[in-house]
């Protein structure tokens, strides 16, 4: 089984921004803490971050036909991109959405995901743990199927 990890913009800057909302681990740190978990579930992971909205659509783009899941945290554009959503709707590849922090305890802008609509399900408000909760989910479904 292969995921695709998308973080969406800012994420790289995990350990440095706004620590009382996302704590103090890096974004390395996640990197680490999920290819702990994928060796333990016994699936491949690539991880992808950008700070351009056109590049994760390239990204979903080139994921067609080569990943079993994508897990994404689209962190900015979750409240913007409809761009996204469309690229994941295009790929068909089962997705599940993930945030850090609990966007709905948050400001009234980040309430609404454009991007939920084409996932399986949206983790938030669990720091790294979603990551994991997303993998998981993915992989039950993947073998469901
Ligand atoms: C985020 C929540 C978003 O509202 C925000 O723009 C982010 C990160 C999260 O992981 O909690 O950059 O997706």
């Amino acid at each position: 089984m292969k995921f695709l990890i998308i973080n969406g913009p800012n994420l790289n800057m995990l350990g440095i921004r706004e620590k009382n909302i996302y704590g103090s681990e890096t974004y390395e740190g996640l990197l680490d803490f999920i290819r702990e978990v994928c060796k333990k579930e016994d699936i491949q992971a690539d991880f992808f971050q950008s700070n351009h909205e056109g590049a994760i659509v390239d990204e979903i783009q080139r994921a067609y036909g080569l990943y079993d899941g994508i897990v994404i945290n689209p962190a900015a554009y979750t409240h913007t991109s409809v761009a996204i959503l469309d690229a994941l709707k295009a790929v068909s590849i089962p997705a599940c959405e993930v945030h850090l922090s609990n966007i709905y305890e948050r400001e009234e802008f980040r309430h609404h995901s454009f991007i939920s609509a084409a996932c399986l399900k949206t983790f938030y408000g669990m720091g790294f743990e979603g990551y994991r909760e997303a993998i998981l989910c993915l992989k039950d479904y993947c073998l469901s199927r």
